[in-house]
């Protein structure tokens, strides 16, 4: 299998730990562990205790427990955890398609969405979403994709990078588009529960059958990325058995302390999420400010959900205006040539409590 290089992760390793605001991180806000273990009064006490053997390689059953209670009508038994969700979608791919398989992925879109698939030898087609549209799908040019050799939709909603959340009858005909067509749908739901109105929230894929796998992550609502737990949940037995069977090559388990904060973390995940959905929506109020006082520069479609927009530069190169703001400002965005896009967007993350500060240098280096 060839893998090219991960344009994003490798354009984050340049600067990532050497540049002193980040405003197109896609995690929100993280805590030390000692802040996490402050939520339950014996935790730190049971933390210590964690034995350091291997765990169950499918995830302990009271994780597995506690991330059932995300789902409607999903079993631990029905739930993989894995090291992040990036573990989760490379064993997917392997397990449910092969060479000259055709692949139907949501675009733009999180490198490996589409690039494990094309690495196996699949051919993969864009869904594309338009930003003259408001970032959404057309279900429409869906079907018009389809051919006998389609094997999976991908989807990503609340969406990497453009904060689009489907609607709620978009997402239930996808749903029985990919049931009635006998096509899998991998649901990429790792910045659920951002929604910034609660009542937009859509089901989880996997409650609607067994043609849906839906993945979750530890790392963006509750901005916890450091764990790397993510998981899968589905009611595909052969897809979970063949995803097991896979992870014996890769991890095997996961870390033992790593899980027991997970447990911990989710138990507590409404208060995680709405601390880090406090700091989006603040954060959100100053970007609108910014980018309306420098609208002759910048245009944007607002984010619905999640932790990052996908604003667009008017005028200008954008891999050259953000490679001279990292430079002499000391501000890492994101181009969207990261994402293979063309026409001057770049990411913007809205989930760190240092964005007014971030924004504040950004603004000084324009003028
Ligand atoms: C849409 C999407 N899926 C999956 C992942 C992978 O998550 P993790 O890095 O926590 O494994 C990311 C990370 O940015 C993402 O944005």
């Amino acid at each position: 299998m060839n893998l090219p290089p991960f344009k994003l992760e490798r354009y984050f390793a340049q600067y990532e730990f050497n540049t002193e605001f980040l405003l197109c991180s896609s995690d929100c806000e993280a805590m030390s562990i000692a802040d996490l273990l402050s939520f339950e009064p014996d935790a730190a006490e049971k933390f210590s205790h964690v034995w350091l053997g291997y765990t169950e390689s499918q995830g302990s059953p009271a994780l597995r427990t506690e991330i059932c209670k995300l789902y409607e009508t999903i079993q631990p038994e029905q739930v993989l955890v894995h090291t992040g969700a990036g573990e989760a979608i490379y064993l997917f791919m392997h397990a449910a398609l092969k060479e000259n398989d055709h692949v139907i992925v949501h675009t733009p879109n999180y490198q490996s969405l589409a690039e494990v698939a094309r690495g196996i030898g699949c051919d993969v087609n864009p869904w594309t979403a338009r930003e003259e549209n408001g970032w959404t799908l057309n279900l429409d040019e869906l079907r018009g994709l389809l051919r006998p050799a389609t094997k999976a939709i991908v989807v990503n909603t609340p969406h990497n990078p453009t904060g689009y959340l489907m609607p709620q009858a978009d997402f239930d005909a996808l749903n029985r588009f990919a049931r009635d067509c006998g096509l899998l749908l991998f649901s990429d739901e790792v910045y659920r529960e951002s929604e910034y109105d609660p009542a937009s929230r859509l089901p989880a894929a996997c409650d609607f059958g067994d043609h849906a796998v839906s993945l979750g992550v530890t790392s963006k609502t509750y901005g916890l990325a450091g764990l790397r737990i993510g998981w899968i949940a589905t009611h595909n037995r052969a897809i979970y058995e063949r995803m097991a069977s896979l992870k014996d090559y890769t991890t095997i388990c996961n870390s033992a302390p790593s899980e027991f904060l997970a447990e911990l973390a989710l138990r507590h995940r409404d208060k995680l999420a709405a601390r880090n959905l406090e700091i989006i929506q603040r954060n959100l109020s100053i970007v609108d400010a910014f980018l309306s006082r420098r609208a002759d520069l910048f245009s944007w479609v607002r984010p619905r959900a999640g932790s990052m927009a996908f604003p667009k530069l008017l005028h200008g190169d954008i891999e050259e205006f953000c490679d001279r703001l990292v430079k002499k400002a000391g501000v890492l965005l994101l181009p969207g040539t990261m994402y293979d896009d063309t026409a001057n967007h770049f990411r913007l993350g809205l989930g760190r409590k240092n964005l007014p500060e971030a924004i504040a240098r950004v603004e000084e280096f324009l003028s």
